[in-house]
Order: C-alpha cells, then structure tokens, then sequence
C-alpha cells in the first residue's frame, strides 16, 4: 500500500503568548458572535483567536467580501442568503488524528442540514456536501499548531447554500451549486438552522472525543457519494485514477487502481469524472462582473 500524504493547512505562531492552561474549553456554541459583514470567517476567527478564547466559539457573518475556500480559492455567496460561520475548536485528539476534523465536522453538517430541513445531503471526499451531484456546502478546516507541534486550535469554516435559487448563483455556478430552499421547496430559516447546526457539531466533537472516529467514520460511509466510484484525485504527488474502495479507521481513504494497487490518501482534491468536481468553491479565474455581483 503506497501512502500520499500532504499537510492540513497549517501554521505555527511566532509568538504563542498564553499558556495552555489559559485557553479555556467550553462546547460548540458557548460563545456565538454576529458581524454584518467580514473579509472571511475564518481570517477573522483566526486573528481574534491570538487572544484567549473560548474554544467552541462561533464566528457569524450575513455576508463575507473575501470568503476563503479549499486550494487557495475565493468563495463566494450573495448577501444573506447563505449560512457562512467559523468554529475554534480544540478537540482531545492526538495531533496525528487531527486531519479527522473536516471528515467529522462534514457528518455534523449533514446531521444539521437533514434536521433543519429533512434533506439528506451526500458527502463527497473528504467533506463537500453535495445533493444531485450539486454542491450545497463547503467546509474549510484550518488548524494552527503551537512551536511544540501541539494543537493550539482549528478553525472550522463552514458555508451553506440556504436560501439561494438558480438565479442567485453567478451564471458559471448555475446547475452545478444548489441550496436548501431549491431542493426542499421549504423555507428555511437560517439560524434555525445554526442551532441545529451548534447542537450537531458539538454532538459529533463530543462523540469524537470520548468514542474515537468509528461512529463518525461509519455515518460518513453511509452517505458518501465517493466510496464505490471512479475518482481522480490531485494530491501532492501525480494525479491519482482509481475506484475510492473505503474510508479507513484512521480517516484515509483508499484508491485502487486499474492496476489493482491500493493507496492510502489523506489529503487531496477530486477533480473528476465531471459529476463530482468541486463546485461553489469559484477558482480565482472566475468573471470579475459576477464575483463583484455577489459582493
Ligand atoms: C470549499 O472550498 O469548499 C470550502 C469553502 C468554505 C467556505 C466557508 S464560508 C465560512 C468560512 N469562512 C471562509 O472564508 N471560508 C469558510
């Protein structure tokens, strides 16, 4: 079995000015904070988190004018019509199982989305949730390390298409992102949902913390829309084909290829067969007139 690794998006502050015992824990939601508008959840999270902070606080925003995604990318949503919020988390994990954040907090979303709404969202590796083939939400986990190697803490960003219609979207997004609202016909009101949304996340930590990943593991293969399929996935390496055979108790996934040899992948991106390409996640080509509508 060939192992492919790159790092979780990670960074080590030059200066770590209070000490663990300083960083107090509390649960998902024990701090939740509302701005209008930010730059990015996750930039603005992240610098008030060089200050002591609860972990579990929550980071809202009604609209971000540079929203981050996967691979450097922008994301992009129309003023209130998504629900676009950052959690600090620090889970008792050792830091070797720490990249089984984004894989967990992906099956609290799902949980969340099919409470609030009755939609049963797939998950497609390692954590966009997708209806149809279209992408709902995107997840962005950012996880800073202390000069030790320990955790300090993980920004989880996490952006869902609520209220959206077709025509919300920038004509390039149009059928292949999708909303809540467009696939229930329901309103759903978002922080509605945001309660839904602090309650699963903090049953999954929880659940990660004192059970380990099996629970997690085994609800994220029964709605993936990966496993049993042919991917391509770009890691650090070369581009890897293959059928995606199983999500492993350590959080890898496993490719076989045409030539019947296994890999154990942790990090990487799908980029194809074309029903299951990343979608909200905009590269930074996209039209300058339809990034500026939807700011
Ligand atoms: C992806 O590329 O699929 C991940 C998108 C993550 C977007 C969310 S929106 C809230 C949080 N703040 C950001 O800047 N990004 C994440």
């Amino acid at each position: 079995m060939t192992m492919h690794r790159h790092p979780i998006q990670t960074s080590t502050p030059a200066l770590t000015r209070f000490s663990r015992l300083e960083r107090t824990q509390g649960g998902v939601g024990s701090a939740v904070l509302f701005l209008p508008v930010v730059d990015s959840t996750n930039r603005r999270l992240a610098e008030m988190a060089r200050e002591p902070m609860l972990s579990g606080t929550v980071l809202v925003a009604d609209h971000q004018t540079a929203g981050r995604g996967k691979g450097d990318r922008p994301w992009i949503s129309r003023p209130g019509t998504g629900l676009i919020l950052s959690v600090l988390l620090r889970p008792a994990r050792p830091v070797e199982e720490l990249a089984q954040v984004t894989l967990v907090t992906a099956v609290a979303v799902a949980d969340a989305i099919a409470a609030a709404s009755g939609l049963r969202a797939e998950i497609k590796w390692p954590n966009d949730l997708m209806v149809g083939g279209r992408k709902l939400c995107g997840i962005l986990c950012e996880m800073v390390l202390t000069p030790e190697g320990e955790l300090d803490h993980i920004i989880a960003g996490i952006g869902i298409n609520v209220q959206k219609s077709d025509d919300d979207f920038p004509a390039f997004l149009q059928g292949i992102a999708t909303s809540i609202e467009t696939e229930t016909g329901k309103h759903v009101h978002r922080y509605d949902l945001l309660g839904h949304l602090i309650d699963s996340l903090e049953a999954r930590m929880t659940e990660w913390e004192r059970e380990g990943f099996e629970p997690a593991r085994q609800a994220w293969s029964a709605q993936s829309c990966t496993l049993g399929r042919e991917i391509v996935l770009t890691t650090a390496g070369a581009p890897l084909r293959g059928i995606a055979t199983a999500l492993e108790a350590d959080g890898t996934l496993t490719l076989r290829d045409a030539q019947g040899q296994s890999h154990n992948v942790v990090f990487g991106e799908i980029s194809s067969p074309p029903e299951i390409t990343t979608h909200g996640a905009f590269p930074r080509t996209a039209p300058a007139k339809e990034e500026n509508e939807s700011k």
